[in-house]
């Protein structure tokens, strides 16, 4: 039996993602303790993050290249199995990430994938997926992660299973309970969707993909005038860009999950996008057709963000309009998440304190939760094509 890293064995492809593939594995070695990146690798991750370092520096090279010969020694050993013992295994899902020749030969790390074990490794919460192991082979980063049926995504575009108010009730308490652990601990997502959510087999919510999420404390930026204070644009999925990423803003906040969750708020109602712009620039028209254009009057400090221009979008269909049916607590908390200017957005304790989540219906319990189809694609061995 061909074995990867000398325990887990390759079921099938359940997802395909920028960064890299993911595999259905099983693990042969459940209970074996789980190899971690050092806590020294993860402190300069964040360091970078806050600008106290600088990642053009000869001192961050010659750091980085010696964590990174300490990890390669004891990330490739193999921990052989002598004989597969029925009964022990369980299903993981390993993400191998796409790591180019050329980084490799530099010595220089696939900084998203160390950003994304970090953030994993010190996010230990009940709505966030359990990291169980990571390893590298060849020139590949393996991360292991306990597997998950599926993701939200599927479930609503692929299975369109029929949410029931009390299912999008209980969804959406998993993710800003999920959300509320992040951001107190300063952390920003920043690419909220369907897709990023992922399900147990009990009807479990979990966060997963950290591969652009970042530390953000305005206090530590701001005292340091350095170009790390300027957050990039480069973040969120189109269809979940607040308008202010659109507009080009390089400063942002906590403010932009929470206009992606009020997002998925409205996909898993409606069973369908909220905002689906062909282009950014459709983006902006689709927005402002549902909640108006943005202006100085609505939004003060608008017309100064760098993409700035104006729009004259009539409005075709309001958030009153599109979710008639909802009940009005459910209306207040959407408009409240899904506002233009993100200094009016709720914060996520605040929409977790909304009196949604305590009226009539109820939220279903995780058992009650439709499951995806799980979805896996047989292929060959991990080859290492890059
Ligand atoms: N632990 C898991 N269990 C089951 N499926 C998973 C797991 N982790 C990821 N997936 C599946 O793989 C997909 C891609 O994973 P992930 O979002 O982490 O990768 P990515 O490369 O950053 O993706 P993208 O750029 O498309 O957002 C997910 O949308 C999900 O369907
Ligand atoms: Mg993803």
């Amino acid at each position: 039996m061909s074995l990867i890293n000398g325990r887990y064995k390759k079921v099938g492809r359940i997802g395909e993602g920028s960064y890299g593939d993911v595999y259905k594995c099983i693990d042969y070695l459940p209970d074996q303790p789980p190899r971690t990146l050092p806590s020294e690798t993860c402190k300069l991750v964040k360091d970078v993050q806050y600008g106290l370092i600088s990642t053009d520096t000869d001192d961050f090279e010659e750091n980085f290249q010696n964590q990174f010969k300490e990890n390669d020694k004891y990330l490739k050993e193999e921990v052989k199995i002598d004989s597969v013992e029925e009964g022990k295994e369980s299903y993981v899902a390993i993400k191998k990430s796409k790591w180019r020749r050329m980084d490799y030969l530099k010595h220089s790390f696939n900084f998203s994938t160390f950003k994304e074990i970090s953030f994993l490794q010190e996010l230990e919460h009940p709505n966030i997926v359990k990291i169980r192991d990571i390893f590298f082979k060849d020139i590949s980063i393996y991360v292991v992660l306990e597997y998950m049926v599926g993701d939200l995504h599927q479930l609503v575009h692929k299975d369109k299973a029929a949410l029931s108010p009390s299912h999008v009730k209980y969804i959406m308490k998993e993710i800003l309970t999920g959300l509320q652990f992040m951001h107190d601990k300063n952390i920003m997502h920043r690419d909220l969707k369907p897709g990023n959510l992922l399900i147990s087999d009990k009807g479990e919510i979990r966060y997963a993909d950290f591969g652009i999420a970042r530390y953000y404390e305005r206090e530590i930026l701001q005292d340091k005038e350095t170009d790390s204070a300027q957050l990039t644009r480069n973040v969120c999925t189109r269809y979940y860009k607040p308008p202010e990423i659109l507009y080009g803003a390089n400063e942002y906040d906590f403010s932009v999950d929470i206009w992606g969750v009020g997002c998925i708020m409205a996909e898993i109602t409606l069973g369908r996008h909220l905002f689906q712009g062909e282009n950014e620039l459709d983006q902006l028209n689709k927005i402002f057709s549902t909640l108006g254009n943005a202006v100085e009057d609505n939004w003060p400090g608008v017309s100064e963000l760098p993409n700035y221009i104006e729009y004259d979008c009539e409005i075709q269909e309001d958030l009153d309009t599109l979710f008639s049916s909802q009940t009005e607590d459910f209306i207040d908390l959407i408009k409240n998440m899904i506002i233009l200017d993100p200094s009016k957005r709720f914060t996520v304790k605040e929409a977790l304190e909304h009196k949604y989540f305590t009226s009539e219906p109820p939220a279903c319990l995780p058992s009650e939760l439709p499951l995806p189809v799980p979805l896996t694609e047989a292929i060959d061995d991990f080859t290492d094509s890059d």
